[in-house]
């Protein structure tokens, strides 16, 4: 959602919290800031709406502090503007603070600090957060203990970074729903909401869990509890790369993450697949055979390309081990009061690990006794950690806002989970080879769809001015369509359907007329000679057709054909979803679409 990025140390904060912010623009990019604690005291801000480079061209060259905070932003609380960009300060303008999540009572306390004679200068829930710091920062109260104080009072979610002018030798960090990271340099600290913005400068880092605080000096940290409890924690090492966070070469990232599926696949199925016993071993599942065959249905849980990807792994864990599963958006199940079964495995799917409303799904289902798994990207995250166990994906950071590699990483995921699942049912020896060679092959083979970008290219050029497009696949093409279509608008803003092709003719096909053109995805499969009946009646109808196919249907029946190379039934589903991918970056380009950072969207979700 929204970054944090914070600096103590030697050197000016400045230029590491404007990179910083520029890695963590994903998170969320309608406003940014940063706040210094000056040299000759005070605090120096600045915050402008827009783009980290507006921020960048707006701070002066004498913006000088050795300890500073910043935030880039994705709204929730008032308009992106100026005024409601953080840092917040309080009224003396001592005390400033960025935060990511929702101050669920942000209104009363507004009013109660409103009544004590605190002037609020901006819509958002954060600037409480400032002033009720600030009332609790009285004469000779350590900065940690102003905090935790002030949290005290506070219900909701938050991750945040405070600087307090009058004791600069420090900054305080608190977390409860939303991701603090500490960074460990020589002589200087950092902190930030993710990684990313801390891999240039150092490999060691310490993830607060939720609940804890950490005063952060140039020389080390200590980190406690809410009642001021010390806690011990070891830094850990970041293994992923730093080029993994440059586009490396390529217009985008999206472009780039695009091409990175067929080493991300190679990477999720690493050390996963037995092809002696035909099977999949996944470490971290915490479930042994006799409870996995005591499981009669399974629920996948995730939100926007992670609950279509469940969908992908629910087919296949339903074809491979014939345990009914099914997936839901996460963001749905948690508000309906759910019946949790100690029968049925829960499954929770993340990019991030930090969606709060699957994480909130997960922490629903905990409550009630139930048990989840979690696919999830990245490691150590919230999602992860409150899981009984699951598969990581190791995919790699995903820093486009569309997913893409973690997309098809997750179902390569469900891929191994419904083979293992299947090898302790009934699924048989012959057909668990087949699936084994099937996985194996997938990196060449999505390869040889990359291969004709260009060719796609054209194609999103000549289609990207249509109305709208309509997505159709049967039954194992139907998550495609969907995931196509979820592409699609979310970052070309063409309005795009996704409809069953068995359900075309009961209602959409009236949509249908050559302004409408239709992507139809048509796996030379058991149900080709029924995809290619809906193919005749749109193009009955004037409809262009894009179709997505293994062989190519006769002219007659389509305007357009992309191939993608055959896998097996259960997986062809994610080799036909890879020239969907490039068709939405391509339209995207066509249309001169900001394609990493679309218009109102965030990477990770953290509130509700
Ligand atoms: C946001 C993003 C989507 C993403 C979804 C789930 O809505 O814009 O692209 O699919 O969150 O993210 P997650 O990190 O939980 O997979």
């Amino acid at each position: 959602m929204c970054g944090i990025v914070a600096y103590i140390g030697p050197k000016d904060a400045t230029p590491f919290l404007l990179e910083g912010l520029a890695r963590l623009e994903y998170r969320g990019y309608d406003s940014a800031g940063v706040a210094v604690a000056g040299r000759t005291g005070g605090i120096k801000l600045r915050k402008v709406k827009g783009r980290v480079a507006d921020l960048a061209a707006a701070v002066p060259a004498r913006f000088k502090g050795g300890t500073g905070i910043g935030h880039t932003r994705w709204a929730t609380h008032g308009v992106p503007s100026d005024a409601n960009a953080h840092p917040h300060l309080d009224n003396a303008e001592r005390i400033a603070v960025v935060h990511n999540g929702i101050i669920e009572n942000a209104d009363e306390l507004r009013a109660k600090l409103t009544a004590d004679g605190a002037v609020f200068r901006s819509e958002t829930d954060t600037e409480v957060l400032s002033h009720l710091i600030a009332a609790h920062a009285t004469e000779g109260v350590e900065l940690e203990d102003a905090v935790r104080a002030a949290l005290g009072r506070v219900v909701g979610t938050y991750g945040i970074a405070v600087l307090d002018s009058e004791q600069p030798d420090r900054i305080v960090v608190a977390r409860n729903g939303s991701p603090i990271v500490l960074g460990i340099g020589e002589k200087e600290m950092f902190a930030a909401s993710d990684v990313s913005a801390l891999v240039r400068y150092t490999r060691q880092v310490v993830h607060l869990e939720d609940g804890e605080l950490a005063t952060v000096r140039a020389d080390g940290f200590r980190t406690f509890t809410a009642d001021a409890r010390t806690t011990h924690r070891q830094p850990s090492t970041v293994d992923w790369e730093i080029d993994s966070f440059d586009t490396g070469g390529y217009e985008h990232y999206l472009l780039k993450e695009i091409h990175e599926q067929p080493t991300s696949v190679e990477r999720t199925l690493s050390g996963r697949l037995d092809e002696r016993f035909s099977t999949a071993h996944l470490g971290g599942l915490n479930l042994d055979a006799r409870e996995l065959r005591e499981i009669r249905r399974v629920k996948i849980l995730g939100c926007g390309s992670a609950y279509y990807a469940g969908e992908m792994g629910a087919q296949l864990i339903e074809e491979l081990a014939r345990v009914p599963a099914h997936s839901e958006p996460a963001s749905e199940f948690r508000y309906r009061n759910p019946v949790i079964e100690a029968d049925t495995l829960y499954v929770a799917v993340s990019q991030s690990g930090e969606t709060y409303d699957t994480l909130a799904a997960v922490q629903e289902i905990k409550r009630k006794g139930g048990r989840v798994l979690g696919v999830v990207n990245t490691v150590g995250s919230a999602i992860a950690r409150e899981c009984d166990g699951g598969i990581y994906l190791h995919a790699g950071p995903e820093v486009s806002v569309a997913s893409t590699k973690a997309f098809t990483s997750t179902v390569v995921a469900f891929a191994l989970l419904a083979l293992h699942f299947g090898r302790i049912h009934d699924l048989s020896p012959a057909d668990g080879r087949r699936i084994v060679s099937a996985l194996q092959a997938l990196p060449d083979q999505i390869r040889e769809v990359l291969d004709q970008s260009e060719a796609i290219a054209e194609l999103a050029a000549e289609y990207a001015g249509s109305a709208g497009m309509m997505f159709i696949g049967r039954v194992r093409g139907y998550p495609v369509a969907r995931e196509g279509a979820q592409k699609l608008k979310e970052i070309s803003y063409v309005h795009a359907e996704a409809y069953p092709a068995s359900e075309l003719k009961h209602g959409p096909l009236a949509l249908i007329s050559p302004e409408l053109p239709t992507v139809a995805l048509v796996p030379d499969d058991e149900l080709l000679d029924k995809n290619l009946t809906t193919l005749g009646e749109i193009k009955a109808r004037s409809g262009r057709v894009i179709a997505v196919a293994h062989k190519r249907p006769e002219d007659r029946l389509v305007d357009h054909c992309v191939l993608v190379p055959k896998s097996e039934p259960e997986l062809d589903p994610l080799l036909l979803n890879i020239p969907l991918q490039l068709l939405a970056y391509h339209a995207a380009v066509a249309l001169g679409r900001d394609v990493d950072k679309p218009r109102n969207l965030a990477k990770s979700v953290t509130v509700e």
